[in-house]
């Protein structure tokens, strides 16, 4: 008896994909179809319009597993869970049912500043308790949160004597897709961080990949892949095991176990967003929902903004950061961008490479003056010069990944910037993967560091919580994943985190016509990016930018961002004051945001109201092919005329050559009933305000009742 069941739980584990399996693809599919049977349900859980199933199991060998159905689909076939610790027998195997927890969620909650104001979390909870009998009684939970358009869990290590420390090598999570599947993906673990072109591939061909990772299956069904409040825990990236069956792999440390924690504690949250359309992936608040509330307070310091800056000029080598006959940030300098940011609206000036230390700064950071600014450059005179105007500097502190040296004096760096007015500070981490250096335990000595590990995800913490004191906000360059911790902390405004408008400049390639319509689907999910849209010469160093003027006009509702840059010099944007007046006239905060339409890498439609008026927005992209879209304006009020102000791409346009700035500016007067149909030329896009006109009568009395 014994032997058999021996026998029947290896058969299992390696169907699991908890043993090495035969290299040839094997679908996940063929997997489900002999797994169930073997595998014990300990726990259940449906999302509240129950289209969404998990069932946590356990095999014959008390390995944790879990499934996800949707509408009796098997969508994720049983996958295995658990820990391999460094120090101690693993948290894997010997488990049996300690108990089983289950609860429903429905509250709606308020961001301060956001893509849309009000976001209902409503979902049920399933917790369920396992214990290692075999090793003193072991506990540890997995919790799941299932909402209507997908699903989180995390682990939580409780308080408990026989294990007050987790050194973790290895998380064994694992998700087994079970129907065959296309995927947009970029590589993990390779030198360039976060920076890579997307690929679009079959699943069964991803090696590792970061996160979100987005997939459609065969039947029509989305997914993605990502992580919520990844707090004092390593970034967790997607590797391939075979077929398709991914698995949790943790930034490494260079300092013993990849997560080195004290229980106890939760892990971040693994999230699978699933729909059965790409607009409704796009639409999820699940990143959100997953994070802790707002632990500021009264945040109304953080301001939402655009700015312009000295940086596109360095990017094109005609200024430098360091002092030279190029010196970008001069007095001088910075008072022209002042000017231009007055006389135009823009809140914000950002200077980068006003501090010394510029001069060999990639991936050493150690000469680094962060409060010592260059001779020429007066910060208090300019601080002075830009309050009179209206105008905020906005601080910039590029570390060249050395955090170690960012951290020692991080209070008076911000309280520097606090002195001189400055409310928000763009941080940059210039080294490649593995480089970034951090202090050892003794707070003295360094070492190098991935720079998404465990220990990189505390300095950003530290970096927010710091600048929170001192009423900063932070826009964080080669930054650690966005994971909603916007929610918790509403300082962190913002990051960079893949290719931005830079690559445009000096990328080898460039940005392909593709790029934003594989963002929106892919790392926008996570959150905001600082991409650094309105490079309206659409010229870089050297090369044309591959996109019409339109789509550039575009980005700015496309790609969300509270903070968004009109990244082009000054004597350039001066050149198109018709289409300044959309950037001019364009908000970076939202009452509501809607995707209209959209597929991954091909195009997107999407919607936002302002915040601080009736009036929406649109901005739509497409890929390398022109595209013709519906755009049904049922998002208006009903009973109520807009007026609709078009920046299209004109018939000859094309992202090649003159062709990008064929462009046409018109009116149209229109109402919820209308469907405008937005022509979008090879690498185009489009950019609409809609202006709302008199509210009628009827909302009016109904205002006025409440
Ligand atoms: C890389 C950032 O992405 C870019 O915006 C900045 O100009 C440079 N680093 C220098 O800090
Ligand atoms: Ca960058």
């Amino acid at each position: 008896m014994r032997s058999l069941n021996r026998l029947s739980a290896l058969a299992l584990i390696a169907g699991l994909g908890f043993g090495v399996m035969a290299a040839a693809p094997v679908l996940a599919e063929d997997v489900v179809a002999q797994a169930p049977a073997n595998l014990q349900v300990i726990g259940t859980a449906q999302s509240p319009d129950k289209a969404l199933t998990v069932n946590v199991m356990l095999t014959n060998d008390g390995n944790l597993a879990y499934e996800v159905k949707r509408k009796g689909d098997t969508v994720i076939a049983p996958s295995r869970l658990g820990f391999i610790l460094t120090d101690v027998p693993k948290l894997d195997r010997n488990f049996a049912l300690d108990k089983v927890e289950t609860s429903s969620f429905d509250q709606t909650w308020e961001q301060p500043w956001g893509e849309r104001r009000y976001i209902r979390d409503n979902h049920n909870e399933l917790r369920v308790t396992v214990v290692q009998t075999r090793y003193e009684n072991r506990k540890m939970t997995v919790v799941f949160r299932l909402f209507d358009d997908g699903v989180g869990f995390r682990y939580e290590f409780p308080d408990q004597p026989q294990l007050k420390q987790l050194n973790i090598t290895d998380e064994l999570t694992e998700f087994a897709v079970a129907q065959s599947a296309t995927a947009w993906w970029d590589v993990a673990g390779e030198w360039n961080r976060e920076e890579y072109l997307y690929s679009k591939t079959p699943l069964k061909e991803v090696s590792e990949a970061q996160t979100p990772m987005t997939i459609k299956t065969d039947k029509g069904l989305y997914l993605a892949f990502h992580e919520a409040a990844l707090v004092d825990y390593p970034a967790t990236w997607l590797r391939r095991v075979e077929g398709q069956r991914l698995k949790t792999r943790l930034a490494p440390s260079s300092v013993g176990p990849n997560v080195q924690r004290a229980a106890p504690f939760p892990t971040p949250w693994r999230t699978m967003i699933i729909t059965d359309n790409a607009p409704a992936l796009y639409m999820s608040n699940i990143e959100l929902n997953l994070n802790e509330p707002n632990k500021l307070g009264d945040v109304s310091w953080v301001k939402p903004y655009k700015y312009v800056g000295i940086c596109w000029e360095m990017h094109l080598g005609t200024a430098t950061w360091e002092a030279g006959p190029k010196h970008g940030a001069t007095t001088a300098n910075a008072k022209k961008y002042i000017d231009f940011a007055a006389q135009n609206g823009f809140r914000g000036v950002l200077v980068e490479g006003w501090n010394e230390g510029w001069d060999d700064w990639f991936a050493t950071g150690f000469n680094f003056k962060f409060d010592k600014p260059y001779p020429d450059f007066d910060l208090k005179g300019l601080s002075e010069y830009a309050a009179k105007k209206g105008v905020h500097l906005v601080g910039h502190h590029e570390t060249g990944g050395n955090a170690a040296i960012y951290e020692d004096r991080i209070e008076a760096r911000n309280a520097l910037y606090q002195k001189y007015g400055v409310d928000s500070v763009k941080t940059g981490y210039v080294a490649d993967a593995g480089g970034a250096r951090v202090h050892g335990p003794d707070g003295v000595s360094t070492h190098l560091t991935w720079n998404d590990s465990q220990e990189m995800v505390r300095h950003f913490q530290k970096v927010v919580e710091t600048a929170a004191k001192y009423h900063i906000a932070i826009d964080a360059h080669e930054p650690i994943k966005d994971t909603g911790l916007r929610r918790t902390y509403p300082n962190f405004v913002s990051r960079e985190g893949q290719r931005g408008q830079e690559y445009n400049a000096w990328g080898s390639p460039p940005n392909p016509p593709e790029h934003e319509a594989n963002l929106i689907f892919t790392r926008m999910l996570s959150g905001p990016m600082d991409f650094t849209p309105g490079v309206l010469s659409l010229q870089g160093n050297g090369k044309e930018i591959q996109a019409t003027l339109a789509k550039e006009l575009a980005l700015y509702v496309a790609l969300y961002s509270p903070i968004q840059m009109a990244a082009d010099l000054p004597e350039n944007l001066a050149k198109y004051p018709k289409q300044m007046q959309f950037i001019k006239d364009v908000p970076t905060d939202w009452t509501e945001s809607l995707m209209i339409n959209g597929e991954p890498g091909d195009y997107a439609t999407i919607a936002r109201k302002d915040r601080h008026s009736d009036d929406w927005y649109v901005g739509a992209v497409g890929d390398e092919n022109a595209h013709a879209l519906d755009l049904p304006l049922a998002f208006l009020d009903k009973g109520r005329t807009y007026t609709a102000q078009i920046y299209r791409d004109g018939d000859k346009a094309g992202y090649t050559g003159d062709a990008r700035f064929d462009m046409v500016i018109e009116t149209k007067i229109v109402t919820a009933a209308d469907t405008l149909s937005l022509q979008l030329a090879p690498g185009g896009g489009q950019a609409i305000r809609l202006v709302a006109g008199k509210a009628p009568k009827a909302a009016k009395v109904k205002k006025a009742r409440k």
